[in-house]
């Protein structure tokens, strides 16, 4: 029987498909380029490969191809009748993660890797600041990250995938030299993987290592495709420490090209939360931002963020509808919050609406309310420096300045070190 490169054994029979699959999974897990071919290159040899079609449909999700997605669930669960109890886990399992079934989806990997811990594209779920703890809402879902994770250590040791994932996990809880060994163990053993480069860059934000993070990361990501997976936040990277050292036209230059939701490919997700980040952390920072641009995202966001429940999401849409002058999305957005983390969606939304009314003492009382644990709204540190940074805002410009900076000297001292809000 043929195994998988992490030793799962599958139920193809065909050399030339498993080795076509073991391509997708890794080039799914470091987002790489060319995902979709390796997966429809194994379907070619085995049109009845059930996890080929289930891989196929993981990457047809996070490109938002709704359709392709629907279909390659449905023909892998025609195929599971007869298959491993593995691969039967695996196809439900994929299956309610694709159906936004998330805390099910959640309870079912847990369970899951009880049983097949190297089953990697089902561990994989669970991982990372966008996974299923991720957007969990749950409180203390960092802590929880970082647990789920290590608890996988000895059955992948020095895997590149694992590594990674790892230090992301301790590096988002500050183990930040635990965090470097390990993500230095991955990128020696896959330096293609865009996930475990742009770990390395979290790590130098981390750090305040700002100009090596820029100079690292820039080398590495003019040898990444725009059609990995990743390109678009890679970009948002690479915009956002550009504006903080200065270099606007370079911010500008990112975006337009790299970024912006009328000329990216990258996932939705992506495409609204790093456009309407950046653009905020630039007006955060004194930059003019024209309406316009604003204008943009909030129809983007309301194109492909229709209904509410992806806290993190929903947070990057408020701010382009505030800025944008949508009210109606904005108060859509206040009103029907839902998910998990639906409540504090509804906080941080009111919290841009009084800002953008100029009402600051008011705002900065909805962002206090949220920073207590903001992590609950899903993505990485970094990503939510944007709340930390609109309370400072708001409590300089309602005359409390000291108060400002003593926020930012306990949660993000390189804030002030870097001038990152203006008026401070
Ligand atoms: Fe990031």
């Amino acid at each position: 029987m043929l195994t998988d490169a992490y030793g799962n054994s599958l139920s193809t029979k065909s050399a030339v498909a498993r080795d076509a699959y073991d391509l997708g999974v890794r080039k799914f897990l470091g987002a790489e380029p060319d995902v979709s071919e390796a997966f429809n290159q194994a379907l070619e040899a085995d049109d009845s490969f059930a996890l080929a079609h289930i891989g196929l449909a993981r990457e047809m999700q996070m490109r938002s191809q709704t359709g392709h997605v629907k279909a390659n669930l449905a023909r892998a669960r025609e195929l599971a009748e007869g298959l491993s109890d593995r691969e039967r886990s695996h196809i439900d399992t994929t299956g309610l993660l694709l159906e936004g079934k998330s805390a099910a989806a959640r309870a079912a990997v847990y369970e899951h890797v009880e049983e097949w811990p190297t089953d990697v594209m089902i561990a994989q779920m669970c991982t990372s600041v966008f996974g299923l703890i991720g957007f969990s809402g749950l409180p203390g879902r960092e802590a929880e990250q970082l647990a789920y994770t290590t608890r996988l250590t000895r059955h992948y040791g020095a895997n590149w995938w694992f590594r990674a994932q790892l230090a992301f996990a301790q590096l988002e809880v500050g183990q930040l030299a635990a965090a470097e060994a390990n993500i230095e163990t991955a990128l020696e053993a896959n330096p293609n993987s865009a996930h475990s480069a742009h770990i390395r860059a979290h790590l130098y934000y981390e750090n305040q290592q700002d100009s090596e993070g820029l100079r690292y990361l820039t080398e590495w990501w003019k040898d990444y495709s725009p059609e990995g997976t990743l390109h678009n936040h890679v970009s948002w990277h690479v915009g956002l420490w550009s504006l903080e050292a200065g270099d606007l036209d370079r911010m500008w230059q990112v975006l337009d090209a790299q970024i912006a939701p009328e000329i990216s490919h990258g996932p939705p997700l992506n495409v609204l939360t790093d456009a309407s980040a950046l653009l905020f952390r630039a007006e955060l920072m004194g930059v003019d931002i024209p309406t316009e641009r604003w204008r943009k995202i909030s129809d983007y966001a309301v194109a492909r963020f229709p209904k509410t429940g992806l806290a993190f999401a929903d947070v990057h849409a408020a701010i382009a509808h505030a800025r944008s002058g949508n009210r109606e999305a904005l108060d859509t957005i206040i009103e029907n919050a839902r998910g998990p983390a639906g409540d504090l969606t509804s906080t941080l939304a009111m919290g841009y609406k009084a800002m953008e009314d100029g009402s600051w003492a008011s705002a900065a009382e909805f962002f206090e309310d949220a920073v207590r644990d903001h992590a609950r709204i899903g993505g990485s540190n970094a990503q939510r420096d944007l709340i930390d940074f609109s309370l400072a805002a708001c409590l300089a410009r309602d005359g409390r300045r000291q108060e400002a900076r003593t926020v930012l000297k306990i949660t993000r001292p390189r804030a002030l070190d870097k001038e990152l809000v203006a008026g401070l």
